[in-house]
């Protein structure tokens, strides 16, 4: 068989900065040359040497319908002929934030936005603006786009440079990182609420916001504690500090109402990104309208050529509809798949004895641990009882039977609807053949 992705990546290493755009795709994650994919259709992926898989990273979550859903292409074919984008106001602008408004009770008004960084800069500079104060307080590990203020403790660290979990040592991720960027980011130990009530004492009447993701979705998965989310949001209420719920994972992708509505929780400010665009870039910023006024001209300023764009908006619009339609099946459906896969998971590693390994899934989302541990819970156990290299493994292992994870044992895999109980069945026989030639 001709082995195109590995001459791509010697082109590509030439012209590219490791060969890809990103390098959760390139040799960074993948050790080597990574796999250059020709299309996708359905839960498929087809590489450029006409292999095939079941894809389970659909895109880091851009996908819940799957590739190519009739309905997208239907949409995309409809709309193109009349534009792909004017930066002008638009009928389906008004129409897809209605939507999005109707759905999300604490969500009055929205921006919309390309990434899910971006629109985590307006956010952070929104709830800067309206509250008047600096500090930003985030958790280790939790990650928010790779702007400079919060691209600090996202990364896996060796333990010992974890510090006390009562006072994190601060890192940033990367360099050309000004120490003034980070200055006023507070990092605190996530799942604790010890931890929490003890840096709102020292930092919250100072706090502009304190930003979580709903569920640990940058290390893994790790599920919140019972009502540790509830009782951040109640703290942020006590110092009047915003409660600002990052959902550009877990939004339409937990359930129709993200993390938000899965916990109960009533965020002050949400951001979205990853599903919300069907496959094209769309994010957002939302809010109660008291706050979502702070972005109004004059005051805390947020711009963008790309904004609203009128492809992007159909295919918001379609994937909401058929996400939602049927009573929300469509995240019922997911839901579902997405556990089933978890089960069949940990059914044929207990089978196997071979390895320790820990599932651990909410609702769509699950994440394949390498480790001896019972429960991943934050950050720290993460670093330390985590073998991402024997993930890695794994899931190349696992790429030669036509099974796509991302080789990333920080990131996670994902059910989407036109997933089937024949893939996960097709999966499962993978893994255990791959656990069996395991060292
Ligand atoms: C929780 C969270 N917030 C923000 C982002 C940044 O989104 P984007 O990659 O669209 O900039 C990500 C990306 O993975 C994310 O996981």
């Amino acid at each position: 068989m001709p082995n195109t992705s590995k001459s791509l990546f010697e082109r590509g290493m030439k012209v590219l900065v490791e060969g890809v755009s990103s390098a959760s795709r390139g040799p960074a994650t993948f050790g080597g040359a990574p796999r250059y994919m020709s299309h996708g259709h359905g839960a498929r992926l087809y590489d450029v040497d006409g292999r095939e898989y079941i894809d389970w990273m659909m895109a880091f979550g851009a996908l819940p319908l799957g590739h190519a859903h009739p309905k997208v292409v239907e949409t995309i074919t409809r709309e193109v002929s009349r534009g792909t984008h004017f930066a002008t106001a638009l009928e389906v602008e008004v129409e897809v934030a209605e939507m999005l408004v109707s759905l999300l009770p604490h969500v009055d008004k929205v921006r919309f936005a390309n990434t899910g960084t971006e629109a985590a800069m307006a956010a952070f500079r929104l709830a800067r603006g309206h509250t008047g104060r600096r500090k930003i307080i985030k958790f280790e590990g939790h990650y928010h786009g790779w702007w400079d203020a919060v691209l600090v403790n996202t990364n896996p660290l060796p333990p010992t440079l974890l510090g006390h979990p009562n006072d994190p040592i601060r890192i940033p991720d990367s360099s050309g990182i000004p120490e003034a960027a980070w200055k006023d980011t507070i990092v605190v130990r996530w799942n604790d609420v010890e931890a929490l009530e003890r840096a709102m004492a020292l930092h919250g009447h100072e706090a502009a916001c304190v930003v979580t993701e709903g569920v640990m979705s940058n290390m893994g998965v790790i599920p919140p504690k019972p009502g540790y989310l509830n009782r951040m949001q109640e703290l942020c209420h006590q110092y009047g500090a915003l409660f600002y719920l990052d959902e550009t994972v877990t939004g339409f992708r937990l359930s129709a109402g993200g993390a938000a509505e899965l916990y109960g929780l009533s965020p002050d400010i949400v951001t979205y990104g990853k599903a919300l665009g069907g496959g094209l870039p769309m994010a957002m910023i939302g809010g109660r309208a008291d706050i979502m006024k702070g972005l109004e001209w004059g005051k805390v300023l947020h711009y963008g050529t790309h904004n609203a764009g009128r492809l992007t908006l159909h295919l918001t619009k379609v994937m909401l509809e058929t996400m939602l339609a049927d009573n929300q099946a469509g995240f019922a459906k997911i839901k579902d798949l997405g556990q089933t896969m978890a089960n069949e998971v940990r059914r044929v590693a207990k089978a196997s004895n071979r390895h320790g390994i820990l599932v651990q899934g909410v609702n769509s989302m699950f994440q394949i641990f390498f480790t001896d541990q019972e429960e991943i819970n934050d950050f720290r156990d993460f670093c330390t009882h985590v073998d991402r290299m024997k993930f890695r493994d794994f899931t190349l292992r696992l790429m030669d039977k036509g099974i796509y994870m991302n080789p990333s044992a920080t990131l996670h895999s994902l059910s989407s609807i036109v997933h089937t109980e024949a893939d996960i069945a097709a999966t499962g026989r993978a893994i255990a053949e791959v656990l069996e030639e395991m060292p």
